[in-house]
């Protein structure tokens, strides 16, 4: 296959005095005023075939992912192709965040006609899309206001500063107002060092350390490690997943959510729900909080709610929020018109109550299919989810289930220790697709007696 880029020409002006390390384009831009020069135009760029890509991602990416040899290069629903037209059916969703799929229509119509008109202004102003994007989320959530970031991780280090600024605000004598943290086993809040300093796996954090202090892990589901701890009054927050994702497919239990939340209540510390993952209809709910009646006082959000631009949003009650002052946090692309539309878009469809209760309908019955044809293997050991987040839990690695799986067209994911095979669809998948799907992962369960 031919080259990486198709370039095209344009006029550029360079400053006599740009010191260019290196030529760009293999010296076809050239370093002085007005000329017309050849550059690599991003809307025509024509890929090279798959290997051809992957040879040159080795040259120039920084290697911090452990890629499957595959590219993705067009999606229309829940199909993905790759440059060779090698048809794949799309059970990641990204990692959960595709939830209407490659391609939606309405979503595709909101996210052209905003960059039509505007695309990014300064959080300095006032702009349409984000108090209209707001509003949705404070009328369909426990939460009185917001605020947007640009990924998951981005939406827990808010939440951990208001929870930091909430204890000072309510506690304005005290020279140590609560600072510390709690988390779980099995957690996953993100990679910057406040939220990397709540994600459990020792591997992520210490490579990195030190990250955030004061944070304590205690077992997910122990209700009596977490009172102890809380009513100490040294907690300024615990951070909970209700159900966790890259953990491992682990849902809490209602007495438990219940206990963190009376805990929190009679210390006067924050609970923090993370529904980067399992929010935003994944479970039939719009919110996983909703399945067991237990609300928090924050609650983070990302993955889905742009359907695939990037986003976050930190929910919060009124309370929380009137301890948050003018210049105490802030982002520059944070809650732009473009990314507020593509998200009202989503929420608008995730929210309506046919769509949540396909959403129910479906996981169940992938959940049934799936222990129907899977259960009676040896190597698998559980079945576990709920709507459609869904966990396989194996005796041994899931990678070689994984990767026959994309091999047969199927695209998959790992989580907990690796043992987990994880079932993210988009939303919108059909029954059919779920049935193709437990199918193909039937046949290829004779990968996992190679391991
Ligand atoms: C529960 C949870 N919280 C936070 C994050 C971090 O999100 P992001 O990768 O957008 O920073 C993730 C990502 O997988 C997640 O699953």
């Amino acid at each position: 296959m031919g080259s990486l880029q198709l370039f095209h020409s344009f006029s550029v002006s360079v400053s006599p005095a740009t010191n260019l390390r290196r030529p760009l384009n293999n010296g076809r831009v050239s370093a002085c005023l007005n000329v017309d020069v050849e550059a690599p135009n991003p809307l025509k760029m024509k890929s090279g075939g798959s290997k051809e890509v992957i040879e040159e991602e080795g040259k120039v990416l920084v290697g911090t992912y452990a890629r499957a040899p595959v590219v993705l290069s067009r999606g229309k629903g829940c199909k993905l192709y790759d440059p060779e037209g090698r048809e794949f059916l799309d059970c990641a969703a990204g990692i959960a965040v595709n939830a209407l799929g490659h391609g939606d229509p309405d979503w595709v119509r909101a996210v052209t006609e905003q960059a039509n008109v505007l695309t990014h202004v300064s959080n300095a102003y006032y702009s349409i899309p984000q108090v209209e994007l707001a509003k949705r989320l404070v009328a369909n959530s426990f939460a009185d206001r917001v605020f947007f970031s640009n990924s998951g991780t981005e939406a827990n280090e808010a939440a951990i500063k208001f929870s930091r600024k909430f204890q000072r605000f309510t506690h304005p004598d005290d020279k140590q107002p609560a600072t510390g943290f709690i988390s779980f086993t099995n957690s996953f809040h993100g990679r910057t060092l406040g939220a990397l300093a709540l994600t459990s796996k020792e591997h992520y954090r210490s490579p990195f350390e030190p990250v955030m202090p004061g944070v304590t892990f205690l077992e997910y589901g122990n209700k009596q490690t977490a009172k102890d701890l809380i009513q100490q009054g040294k907690i300024a927050a615990v951070f909970v997943e209700p159900i966790q994702g890259e953990g491992g497919i682990y849902s809490a239990k209602k007495e438990f959510l219940q206990a963190l939340r009376k805990a929190c209540d009679d210390a006067g510390c924050l609970l923090v729900f993370d529904e980067v993952q399992c929010g935003l209809g994944r479970t039939g709910y719009l919110w996983a909080h909703e399945v067991y009646g237990v609300y928090p006082d924050i609650m983070t959000l990302a993955k889905p709610l742009a359907g695939g631009l990037p986003i976050g949003a930190t929910l919060v009650t009124e309370r929380v929020a009137s301890a948050v002052a003018h210049g105490d946090h802030g982002s520059t692309f944070a809650g732009s018109p473009l990314v507020c539309s593509a998200a009202i878009a989503v929420l608008d469809k995730i929210a309506n109550p046919s769509f949540l209760s396909s959403v129910s309908k479906k996981g169940h019955y992938f959940k049934e299919l799936l222990i129907k044809k899977l259960g009676g293997n040896a190597h698998v050991k559980e079945v576990r989810g709920l709507g459609l987040i869904i966990g396989i839990e194996l005796d041994v690695s899931a990678s070689p289930l994984v990767d026959a799986c994309r091999n047969s067209g199927l695209i998959v994911l790992t989580a907990g220790k690796g043992n987990v095979v994880r079932l993210v669809p988009p939303l919108i998948i059909s029954e059919k697709e779920l049935e193709h799907a437990a199918d193909v992962l039937h046949e290829c369960l004779p990968a996992l007696d190679s391991n």
